[in-house]
């Protein structure tokens, strides 16, 4: 992406540069070309020019639209990441940065990701507003609570990259940096597997499930007293409300901390909230056990 970004950044310096230089140019010029040249001279009225009017209307217009279009084209590139991506979880906090991979590797302020491949990043914060800059990458999403953001990227050269908090966020803010490191394919196959030993992010997710005791209502005979959650991850279900709802991360990390706002039709608001009682990276683990869950073919799901 940086190429694109910097090719509309010099456009926009060099268009900025161009008008500059040529007002300060002909204020200049006629200052010195019309300058009194008597003590009683008296310069002559001016009424108007369409021609000019339409000049200096349509000119700038037609120039703006072109940054708009450009702009706009570079912004949907960056915020919406490809459909085949490798997913990373980041969790902001006072003053780190948390990185939880899907295969279980945690890692506080580094990040090793494979070079040439698709890298979404799925960001939270636990405390304030963060934001995560990788400068290298042209790279940049405030980072806020109780939200997940996603931002994506696809690293060309092995390196370390310097990775930033861009958002004042307390009084070790300066200190909320970390490193992006960028690894051969084949390396970085051989970092995951170094630190597997703990389980996917999926399986703690399940053993949370079972601990919270989750399962007892929320089984996948549809027989419990909450919804079948096998195969419902990116399905559109129907509320109580009338309202349909695709089952997204935020949809299930809302109906883990606050159950009632958003109740499926025909059950009842009885799950009580587990606000307080899951950290963020719990909720996350929920999350990634949720998406594991694939449809029973026996069950009929909504
Ligand atoms: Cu986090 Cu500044």
């Amino acid at each position: 992406m940086a190429g694109r970004v910097d090719a509309l950044y010099f456009f926009l310096l060099a268009l900025s540069v161009f008008f500059s230089v040529l007002i300060a140019g002909l204020i200049v010029y006629y200052a010195v070309k019309y300058h009194r040249k008597r003590p009683d001279a008296v310069g002559a009225a001016v009424h108007g020019g369409m021609i000019l009017e339409l000049t200096w209307t349509i000119v700038p217009f037609l120039i703006t639209m072109v940054i708009f279009v450009w702009g706009a084209s570079v912004y949907f590139a960056m915020a919406r990441p490809p459909d085949e991506t490798i997913n990373i979880y980041v969790v902001g906090k006072q003053w780190m940065w948390k990185f939880q991979h899907l295969d279980g590797q945690r890692e506080i302020n580094e990040l090793h990701v494979p070079v040439g491949r698709d890298v979404k990043l799925i960001t939270t914060s636990e405390d304030v507003i963060h934001d995560l800059f990788v400068p290298a990458f042209r790279m940049k999403a405030d980072v806020i609570p109780g939200r997940y953001v996603s931002i994506w990227f696809r690293a060309t050269k092995p390196g370390r990259y310097h990775l930033f908090c861009a958002e004042y966020c307390g009084t070790r803010h300066s200190g909320m940096i970390g490193e992006v490191i960028v690894m051969d394919p084949a390396e970085y196959q051989t970092w995951l597997g170094g630190g597997a030993q703990e389980g996917s992010l999926a399986s703690a997710g399940e053993k949370l499930f079972q601990d919270l005791a989750c399962n007892t209502c929320h089984r996948p005979d549809a027989q419990g007293r909450g919804p079948v959650l096998q195969g419902l991850f990116g399905k559109t279900v129907q509320l109580q409300s009338g309202e349909t709802m695709t089952v997204d991360e935020a949809y299930v990390r809302e109906s883990i901390i606050n159950p009632s706002a958003k109740v499926a039709a025909g059950f009842q608001p009885i799950m009580p909230t587990f606000q307080g009682l899951v950290t963020e990276e719990q909720l996350l683990e929920l999350i990634e056990y949720v998406k594991s869950l694939k449809a029973l073919p026996q069950t009929e799901t909504r």
